[in-house]
């Protein structure tokens, strides 16, 4: 049988035979391309994703059964926990001096919201000093392989759409100065869009199927496929600090949260979490909360949209938020914990269902056509939700302006701008503990804009020589 006849007929199986409907009128290599893009995909899954996110998709029941995790606060004097900070940094850097540790970073994303052309790690996140998210993170890692001693090899995962430019890119800036062999880029599986209405896959063009990266849940089953999980057990790595491509503010390698993670007495070591305490109900950050399933309490993000408005409002005594266990996406995974998943033929994480403006190709016309109002559906998978799939997973928290400035928007909230505004803030925070005058304006916002070198400094002690004498005058735009 042709590969043609082939590929119909297990399209026609399925209902979804629409996607050759203009094969006749394509080159021999668009048709190719088209047969082995089709090829790729996960036919026999479609049926069932279809009825089950697409057409019916079940209504989703909040939990009512939840209680405040019992995070590890910033502050290891505080009333409600006391800990030892010190042992767990100790127990970090010794995982890092022994070099069981390896940095792991998904950046498969659209970056639709942004908006920015090219692969979003690529944008210009140094206000002053113009260097990208990726040189950002790179430099952290150096830092963190000069002060430790040992390699820490970094996995970066991209999708189909921006994996070669993304290691051009890496390539093109000499790898910020890191040895390329220890530079893994992998890439994340992809799945169709469908159309809302009639679950029919959706053409992005007559020779292309329209596809979307499949989350950043995605990056567990990519992770084992791509060889990166043997990798890193050749190396000896055991534990990989997880982070997202838009946050320049995050600690690459924490000493204190890996310590934590590996040692303290209710973590697992399979899967750690840091959160932020949010102070508006509404902020759009997944909610850490101890969940009651199967029986069994534990730790679950619940995405903002779907937790319940009165338990987000509820209030303690003192004012705060009674769950106020924002999520910023920083995670420790174990290595067993990701080869335990990985390998098991039952693993998967749910879909998450989300309407979209899909571009698609009209079939009685075959014009591409830019929709107004959504018209598809794109699923992805959530990294977070393998946490419950633990055996007992921590939670750590820290502070908004010490790891937290996401890119995620042109304007506003979540912007270059507010990234700018925060990475002022820590450094300016930095400086005056370590004795350093900041200029500020009469209503304390520092009348300068500050960015650290995150080459020179993870911590404020890191830049005490470094400042020594340092006058900064106000209006200044300094890199420290
Ligand atoms: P976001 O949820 O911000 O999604 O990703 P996005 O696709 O980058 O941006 P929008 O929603 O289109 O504006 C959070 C992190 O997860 C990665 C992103 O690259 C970012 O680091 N991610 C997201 C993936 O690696 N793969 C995906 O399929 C989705």
């Amino acid at each position: 049988m042709s590969k043609y006849r082939e590929t119909l007929s297990k399209l026609e199986a399925i209902g979804q035979e629409h996607l050759l409907r203009f094969f006749a009128d394509l080159g021999e290599g668009q048709q190719t391309a088209l047969l082995g893009q089709i090829a790729r995909l996960d036919l026999d899954a479609i049926p069932r994703l279809v009825d089950r996110y697409v057409r019916n998709p079940a209504k989703f029941s909040p939990p009512t059964d939840v209680l405040p995790v019992d995070a590890y606060p910033n502050d290891p004097k505080s009333a409600r926990k006391q800990w030892d900070k010190a042992k767990y940094r100790a127990a970090g850097e010794a995982l890092l001096k022994a070099g069981r540790v390896g940095a792991f970073m998904v950046a498969g994303g659209q970056g639709s919201r942004l908006g920015y052309d090219g692969p979003k790690g690529c944008f210009r996140a140094g206000e002053v000093s113009r260097r990208s998210l990726f040189e950002f993170f790179g430099l952290g890692i150096r830092r963190a392989e000069m002060r430790y001693g040992k390699p820490v090899p970094w996995y970066i995962m991209t999708s189909p759409q921006n994996h070669e430019s993304t290691q051009a890119y890496f390539t093109e800036h000499r790898w910020f100065g890191l040895d390329p062999a220890n530079i893994m880029f992998f890439q994340q599986g992809v799945l169709p869009s469908f159309d809302m209405k009639t679950g029919k896959i959706l053409l992005a063009k007559p020779d292309e199927v329209a596809t979307n990266p499949d989350g950043h849940g995605g990056s567990i089953a990519a992770l084992s496929r791509s060889g990166a999980i043997a990798d890193m057990k050749r190396r000896g790595i055991e534990h990989l600090s997880y982070f997202q491509v838009d946050n320049p503010l995050v600690r690459t390698l924490d000493p204190i949260f890996l310590g934590l993670h590996s040692s303290a007495p209710d973590s697992s070591g399979e899967m750690s979490s840091k959160m932020i305490p949010k102070t508006d109900p509404k902020e759009k950050v997944g909610v850490f909360a101890l969940v009651l399933r199967d029986g069994r309490r534990g730790v679950d993000v619940i995405e903002y949209s779907d937790f319940p408005a009165a338990l987000a409002e509820e209030r303690l005594p003192d004012g705060t938020l009674r769950f106020n266990a924002g999520s910023i996406a920083v995670h420790i995974l174990s290595v067993a914990f990701l080869e335990k998943l990985a390998s098991d033929a039952n693993f998967e994480l749910p879909y998450h269902r989300a309407e979209k403006k899909v571009p698609y190709v009209d079939l009685d016309t075959g014009d591409v056509v830019q929709p107004t109002s959504n018209n598809g559906v794109k699923l992805e998978k959530f990294i977070f939700d393998a946490i419950p799939l633990c055996r007992q997973s921590l939670v750590m928290e820290t502070d908004r302006v010490e790891e937290f400035a996401p890119i995620k928007n042109a304007t506003g909230v979540d912007s270059a701008e507010s990234c700018a505004q925060i990475q002022t803030l820590r450094a300016a925070r930095w400086l005056e503990a370590i004795g350093v005058r900041v200029p500020r304006r009469m209503d304390g916002t520092p009348d300068c804009m500050l960015e650290i070198d995150p080459l020179h400094g993870a911590e404020p002690d890191d830049l005490r020589e470094r400042v020594s004498g340092l006058v900064i005058k106000p209006g200044e735009r300094r890199v420290i």
